[in-house]
């Protein structure tokens, strides 16, 4: 379970990207954060795997302080936690299964990690993990070689390989066109279906986070303004969230004065 006990963020520059934020996670759970351009998703979602660092409150994964971890500890908590991108951050020059194996590395000893010699099991593994996302006939393709899509399928692959218990993902259908969209939208829903791995996912198309989430949160300047089911998300809800009127694409029309 992750846990917010009134967190708050502030930035080096004093900025309060997150005040008084409460929230409990269950294991399993595929929520949807939205919410405008600067109301802190990209800040909630990087202060659970401690890229980014909480500056009040109490943050809990598992009953663990997020905060009180460091060195060898933090890394192998950070294990637990995959985190996925808008620019899906692949090595292009390399194949397919290469980049999975990756995840790999930080288990390693120093000369296979060096080298890049990875044995049959984590072969294996790689090659289940892209069966997963469907992209299993691209193993051996060039990662630069690869759609959009695709590309992003293969960061998930990479993030299944490290075993998360939770996945962050940070904006990414953001960039793919809206068939695309679904269709990766698709694979984490499968995912957190069948491998019960909690998706925290930031999202700025209204209409995907309403159809794929359970949970939808909305932040508006840095403050939790919604928090409930998909389903209860109505044109209220939305204007709240996004100060004034959005249409059934997510369209935002500013509230007027
Ligand atoms: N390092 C930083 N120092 C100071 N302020 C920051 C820093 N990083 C982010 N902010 C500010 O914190 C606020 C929240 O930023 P954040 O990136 O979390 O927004 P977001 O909701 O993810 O936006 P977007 O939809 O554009 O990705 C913004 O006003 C931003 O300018
Ligand atoms: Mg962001």
């Amino acid at each position: 379970m992750i846990k917010f006990e009134d967190v708050g963020k502030r930035y080096p520059n004093g900025f309060e990207g997150l005040k008084h934020i409460n929230l409990s996670i269950e294991q399993g759970e595929f929520v949807a954060i939205i919410g405008l351009s600067g109301a802190g998703k990209s800040t909630l979602i990087r202060t659970i795997n401690r890229m980014h660092d909480v500056t009040s409150g109490k943050l809990t994964v598992d009953d663990v302080d997020v905060m009180s971890l460091y060195g060898k500890q933090l890394r192998r908590f950070r294990r637990k936690i995959g985190m996925i991108f808008q620019s899906f951050n692949l090595i292009t020059r390399t194949t397919v299964i290469k980049n999975v194996m990756t995840a790999f590395v930080p288990d390693m000893p120093w000369y296979r990690s060096t080298f890049g010699i990875y044995n049959k099991e984590e072969k294996i593994k790689a090659l289940e993990c892209l069966d997963k996302v469907g992209i299993l006939d691209k193993a051996f393709v060039r990662a630069d070689q690869l759609s959009g899509g695709q590309q992003q399928r293969v960061a998930l692959a990479r993030t299944l390989a490290q075993d998360p218990q939770i996945i962050l993902a940070d904006e990414p259908v953001a960039a793919l066109d809206p068939v695309t969209a679904k269709q990766v939208m698709d694979d984490f829903k499968r995912i957190n279906e069948d491998m019960k791995i909690t998706v925290l996912i930031n999202i700025h198309h209204v209409d995907l986070a309403l159809k794929y989430a359970s949970r939808v949160i909305g932040i508006r300047e840095g403050e939790i303004v919604y928090d409930g089911p998909a389903s209860d998300v109505n044109e209220e809800v939305l204007t709240k969230i996004y100060k004034g009127k959005v249409d059934n694409e997510g369209n935002v029309q500013e509230e007027e004065g």
